[in-house]
């Protein structure tokens, strides 16, 4: 065990090491995320979602995953939003015209996992408008049955 001065010691020559390390390359995140902030921020109406025969709701311009997971539906999403594992499928089956349109990346995304139905969308991609009804492609969290 190290005196608390040698813990001193050790502790003002760890910072100093870690001040002089190279900081990350300043992409203007910051600034991205501030800007996306004040834009969700200036829309803060509620949209009305059914999710699984449940209604919800989302923020106008929020993801229906984040709605989802704001309204306790355990819906998955194992990649975090990445648009990697698609395991946050859902079938649109009213409202599709009132969700933001399939980017480049979400369209990649479902043809890697074999989905082509265009009633097929990303929650985690997937921007509210308007009213939609969904319903997930995969059980939700909790309720696999046995
Ligand atoms: S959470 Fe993985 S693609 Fe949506």
């Amino acid at each position: 065990m190290n005196r608390p001065a040698d813990e001193m010691a050790i502790a003002v020559r760890l910072r100093g090491s870690a001040d002089e390390m190279p900081q990350p390359p300043d992409v203007g995140l910051r600034e991205r995320f501030a800007a996306r902030l004040r834009d969700v921020a200036s829309r803060p109406d509620l949209v009305p979602i059914e999710f699984n025969g449940s209604q919800i709701a989302a923020r106008r311009g929020g993801t229906l995953l984040g709605a989802a997971l704001k309204s306790r539906t355990r819906l998955m999403h194992l990649c975090g939003a990445r648009t990697l594992c698609a395991t946050c499928r859902v079938r649109v089956s009213a409202g599709a015209e009132n969700l933001a349109p399939m980017s480049p990346l979400e369209r990649l995304s479902l043809r890697y996992h074999l989905s082509f139905s265009s009633r097929t969308r990303l929650a985690c991609q997937a921007r509210v408008a308007g009213p939609v009804t969904v319903e997930s492609v995969f059980p939700l969290c909790g309720e696999l049955s046995e």
